[in-house]
C-alpha cells in the first residue's frame, strides 16, 4: 500500500504531496501543527489536541473555516487509508499562500487567503516506549534560545531542532532547555522531577509548550493522590531529585536516569515514575484498547 498524505482536502501519494513555494509556512514558519498518537487506529486525546490547535490558530489570527467534525473525519480517513494501526498523525496548518511580505496578506474579499492544511501519517512503535520504562533515558542540558511565545505550537522550531541535535550528538535522548538555572522543558517533551513522592513540572505560561501528555499526567496523578506541583525548578534541584522523567505524545512517560553526567537517584528508574507509567499506559488502553 503506498504511503498517503492529505493536502488541502485531497488524499495523495506521499511522494507527490507538496505545497506552493510561497506558502507562508515555509517562508515564515507562519504555521501551527499538532502531533497525535494513534493506537489501534484510534487517536489518543483527540479532543485536547483540537482545543490546542484551535487556540494556536486564534493566537496567530489564522482563520480556518473547517469544523471539528468534518476535520476529524478527514484525519481518520487518512489514517485508515494508510492502514497502520499504530502511528503518528502530523497536522500542519499555515496561513496559506501569498506574495512574500512579512505582514499578513490583505484580507480584502478578493484576496482572501485560505490556510494550507497538510496531514501525514507514519508508523510508530509504541511498545518500545513501554520497554524504555525499565531502562530509562539520558538527557543533556542546553540554553533555551527560542522565541518568547513557545506556548504556541508553531513550526518555527529551529531552537528545538538544534537542541535535539546536540542531544543526539551526545548520545542522549533529549535536551532539557535552561533559562539561567531553571529547567523549562525538553526540546520536544515536558520535563518533570520527583521529590519526596511529589511530582514537579514547570508551570504553563509563555515559556513552555503546554503538552497534552503533561495535562493527561496531571489528571492521572491527581486522581491517584500523587501531589503535583506546577512550579519552576532548577538544574541543581533536578540533579538532586529522587527521580526525573519526561512526557510527550511520542513518549507518554520515560524515566530520566541521568542529566548531563549526573546520575539521578540510584541511576535506575524509580518507583514513582514506574507507578505513573502504569497509570499512563492504562489510560492509553482505556481510550484505545491498545496493550503492549
Ligand atoms: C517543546 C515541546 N514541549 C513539550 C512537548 C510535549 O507536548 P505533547 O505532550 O503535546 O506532545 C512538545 C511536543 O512536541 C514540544 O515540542
Amino acid at each position: 500500500m503506498p504511503q498517503l498524505a492529505y493536502v488541502n482536502g485531497r488524499i495523495v501519494r506521499h511522494a507527490d504531496a507538496s505545497l506552493h513555494v510561497e506558502d507562508r509556512g515555509t517562508q515564515f514558519a507562519d504555521a501551527v501543527y499538532e502531533v497525535c498518537a494513534v493506537l489501534n487506529g484510534r487517536i489518543l486525546d483527540w479532543g485536547p489536541h483540537l482545543v490546542r490547535l484551535r487556540r494556536n490558530l486564534a493566537e496567530l489570527a489564522i482563520h480556518w473555516p473547517m469544523e471539528d467534525g468534518p476535520f476529524g473525519l478527514q484525519a481518520r480517513r487518512l489514517i485508515a487509508a494508510n492502514g497502520h494501526a499504530d502511528c503518528l498523525l502530523y497536522i500542519q496548518i499555515s496561513r496559506g499562500v501569498a506574495r512574500r511580505d512579512h505582514a499578513f496578506p490583505d484580507a480584502a474579499p478578493a484576496s482572501v487567503v485560505m490556510p494550507s492544511v497538510v496531514m501525514t501519517v507514519r508508523r510508530f512503535d509504541f511498545a518500545q516506549r513501554v520497554r524504555q520504562l525499565d531502562t530509562g533515558i539520558r538527557v543533556i542540558t542546553a540554553p533555551d534560545n527560542r522565541w518568547g511565545r513557545v506556548d504556541i505550537k508553531t513550526t518555527g522550531l529551529l531552537g528545538n531542532v538544534l537542541a535535539k541535535q546536540a542531544a543526539r550528538t551526545a548520545g542522549a535522548f533529549e535536551a532539557w532547555l535552561l533559562a539561567g538555572e531553571v529547567v523549562r522543558e525538553g526540546s520536544s517533551t515536558n520535563a518533570w522531577i520527583v521529590r519526596d513522592g511529589r511530582i514537579i513540572t514547570h508551570p504553563k505560561g509563555s515559556s513552555i509548550l503546554p503538552g497534552i501528555a503533561r495535562d493527561s499526567l496531571i489528571r492521572l496523578a491527581s486522581a491517584a493522590q500523587i501531589v503535583v506541583e506546577e512550579r519552576p525548578f532548577t538544574l541543581a534541584e533536578a540533579i538532586g531529585a529522587d527521580e526525573a522523567f519526561l512526557t510527550s505524545t511520542t513518549a507518554p512517560i520515560l524515566p530520566v536516569v541521568a542529566i548531563d553526567d549526573h546520575r539521578i537517584g540510584n541511576g535506575r528508574p524509580g518507583p514513582v515514575t514506574a507507578r505513573l507509567g502504569e497509570l499512563v499506559w492504562a489510560e492509553v488502553a482505556r481510550q484505545t484498547g491498545w496493550r503492549a
